[in-house]
């Protein structure tokens, strides 16, 4: 069985004070909640990584993840943040190729493939994210583009790193719009995505990848997305900015 999981991503948003608050009043929702199944990631700026985690100690099924990593090991590379740092914080997961990197920062494929090895040789868990462009969309393409992102980058991982690796699908055109794609675009992008899973690493590790969907999801759309066959999540930005909004979605996963 795939891991629910619920991944919190801030982006670059909250002074440190904000983001205290935030989480204090998520974990204050969640006290009580027994829906320890479901694993929840908040996914932080750097600068808060051990302020937030050292918050969240004490509740299993939250952790901190974060947002970006070097592709470079170590060295004369200013301002980067390496996987072998994030490690020594004690962080255990981090998200590669968010398409905001992919766009702004230029990330290709090689370099992403770099920082998701480099992960798994800290021993940090990647939430790799894939997804369209409308224009590719509208072209038809959708899903020979998103199966090409994967093949070239994590599916030329060994099985065994590729069966540490969640996967995030995003379309591209659904993030922060306000526009989330239908439940059958949703479906049949997971669906091609575990099929190829399947063909590269066999039916076992297929069933068990946990591939979360990301792209305006509110606590309005969040259940309907979560009951689909193979969505097992998802990677939440706006909405995991409002405590209350972030705690309804969490509990939107059965
Ligand atoms: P959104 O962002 O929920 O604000 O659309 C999702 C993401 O970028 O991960």
């Amino acid at each position: 069985m795939p891991k629910n999981i619920i991944a919190a991503n801030w982006k670059m948003n909250n002074d440190e004070y904000a983001s205290k608050t935030l989480t204090y009043d998520f974990l204050k929702l969640l006290n009580g909640q027994n829906n320890h199944s479901t694993l929840k990631l908040l996914c932080v700026p750097y600068p808060y990584l051990s302020l937030i985690d050292n918050m969240c100690k004490g509740n299993e099924s939250v952790k901190v993840g974060a947002q970006n990593c070097s592709s470079y090991e170590r060295g004369a590379f200013t301002g980067e943040v390496s996987t072998e740092m994030l490690k020594s914080l004690g962080i255990e997961y981090v998200i590669i190729g968010h398409s905001e990197r992919r766009e702004f920062f230029s990330e290709d494929n090689k370099t992403l493939h770099d920082k998701v090895e480099l992960s798994l040789a800290n021993k940090i868990t990647p939430i790799f994210c894939c997804g369209e462009t409308l224009d590719v969309r509208n072209k038809g393409t959708h899903k020979d583009f998103v199966l090409s992102q994967l093949q070239e980058t994590i599916y030329n991982l060994s099985a065994d790193d590729f069966s540490k690796v969640i996967i995030a699908y995003e379309p591209i055109w659904a993030i922060g719009s306000g526009m989330t794609a239908s439940v059958d675009d949703i479906q049949e992008m997971h669906s091609a995505i575990r099929s190829s899973i399947k063909t590269n690493y066999g039916s076992a590790i297929s069933r068990n990848t946990s591939i979360l969907y990301g792209g305006s999801v509110k606590p309005i759309n969040a259940k309907d997305i979560f009951d689909l066959e193979d969505v097992n999540g998802g990677l939440i930005g706006g909405a995991s900015l409002v405590a209350n909004d972030f705690f309804d979605i969490v509990n939107s996963i059965s």
